[in-house]
């Protein structure tokens, strides 16, 4: 990967390289975010480490998962202790810089678990991060952290935090973050697409511009296996079907085994039965033990019988069903605990139809084309804006439906982070001068 980074990166590489801050660099989609930090981990000095929130956002920078990395349980952490074994202690030890992309989706309980356990594999206590610089890319007008489905982990974050986003970690009471924003956008080149864009970001669209959009985006999509960009799953699992159905060959159905409590079909954490057929597209949900493939690796089955094979670029893999397990929080609002166990399972191969994605597992990818579908309506902040924000230009957009004022809103805390930090910006540029 040999990209020259403009001006505006290199002095981002150079703050990274040069200082032991904590640095949150930010601005628009595509404005070379993730671009920067495979520079880095080619071009550093540093012993750094590489991670974000999902599978889908590490694969796309060469990095694992949070939890992976950091061996954390799913679900909220809160004060919780912290396993860590020998070698999850030795690779903590090791490092100098902590680098985390997809910010947005990293909730503040999160990145207080960092913080712990790095404070505690370096035996650091007094330490923010243990001592490790921490640099964290992303951009808050995108997707916010899931909010926990549980209703006394949400109780639990409300106690605890002033919102779910990273910057309201108690870490910062601690450590100071640096802000840098880089401003220009190479994912577009079309001027007029990338101020609808930002307008979107800014929940500052007005009629001409949506106007605009809804003319190109309102004609029918080809039939030539586009991507669909979906904000709920069940339009995803419908259009996977559909196309599933256009293959030809007989489809083979993997029925999942539950045990225990695993709450109901909504959270499963895959199809329930899963459907496929040779020549299918299929995404991984999981990484593999062996590292044959990733959560969010793409493949195409190529044969079916007591297992499924998958090819992903031209080898093949046996795949086999593995358990999910469903973990359960108590919270004592009067103790302020949380404590966990097992109560469920969930057993079936780790692969989902791939022919439409939800928008928020296309977070951080680039496409040529593609259609955005987002149902009655966007339902979380930031959606509208990460879907449209991934074609590279107008002509490759299109709209299931014509987008409405409601599709397009903008998270308040998120408004209120922003807003300090174009003060503290001002402030500073004013000092300077
Ligand atoms: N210096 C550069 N020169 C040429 N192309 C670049 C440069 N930086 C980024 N790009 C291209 O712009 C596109 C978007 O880059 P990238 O995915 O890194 O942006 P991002 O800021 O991470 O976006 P998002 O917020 O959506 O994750 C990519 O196709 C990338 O190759
Ligand atoms: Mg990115």
């Amino acid at each position: 990967m040999t990209l020259e980074l403009t001006p505006e990166q290199q002095g981002v590489f150079d703050a990274i390289e040069h200082t032991r801050e904590h640095l949150f660099v930010t601005g628009r989609a595509g404005t070379g975010k993730s671009t920067l930090l495979n520079h880095l981990s080619w071009h550093t000095g540093k012993q750094l480490v590489i991670c974000a929130p999902t599978g889908v956002a590490a694969l796309n920078v060469g990095g694992q998962t949070i939890h992976s990395l950091f061996k954390l349980p799913i679900g909220i952490i809160g004060n919780q202790p912290i396993e860590q074994n020998r070698e999850v202690k030795k690779l903590l030890n090791t490092i100098d810089t902590l680098v985390i992309d997809e910010i947005s989706m990293v909730s503040a309980d999160l990145l207080d678990a960092i913080d712990r356990s790095l404070r505690q594999a370096r035996q650091r206590k007094a330490e923010a991060f243990g001592g490790v610089q921490v640099v964290m890319f992303g951009d808050p007008f995108q997707l916010a952290p899931v909010p926990p489905s549980d209703p006394q982990e949400r109780a639990w974050m409300k106690d605890n935090y002033r919102s779910m986003w990273f910057f309201d970690a108690h870490v910062w009471r601690e450590a100071e973050l640096r802000i840098h924003t880089l401003r220009e956008i190479h994912r577009q080149h079309d001027d007029e697409f990338r101020s609808l864009l930002t307008a979107v970001r800014y929940g500052k669209v007005t009629e001409p511009m949506a106007n605009r959009l809804n003319e190109v985006g309102a004609r029918p999509a080809p039939h030539d296996g586009i991507i669909t960009l979906a904000s709920k799953n069940a339009t995803v699992s419908r259009i996977n079907a559909r196309e599933l159905d256009r293959l030809p060959g007989r489809s083979m159905t993997a029925a999942a085994e539950v045990m225990g409590d695993f709450g109901n079909a909504r959270t499963f954490p895959a199809d329930e039965e899963l459907e496929l057929k040779v020549g299918a597209q299929v995404m991984f949900l999981r990484n593999d033990t062996d590292n044959r493939w990733v959560n969010g690796s793409v493949g195409v089955v190529s044969r079916i019988d007591k297992t499924v094979h998958v090819e992903i670029d031209d080898e093949e893999f046996e795949v086999e069903p593995i358990a999910w397990e469903k973990l359960k929080y108590e919270y004592d609002p009067v103790t302020k605990e949380l404590t966990r166990e097992v109560v469920g399972e969930f057993h079936q191969f780790p692969l989902r139809l791939a022919w439409a994605v939800t928008i928020h597992k296309s977070q951080g990818k680039t496409y040529d084309r593609a259609v955005v579908d987002l149902g009655a309506r966007a339902f979380s902040p930031g959606q509208t804006y990460v879907a449209l924000s991934r074609i590279r230009s107008l002509e490759g957009l299109y709209l299931s439906r014509p987008l409405q004022p409601r599709d397009i809103f903008v998270d308040e805390d998120v408004m209120r982070f922003m807003h300090e930090v174009a003060e503290a910006q001002r402030a500073a540029a004013a000092l300077q001068s």
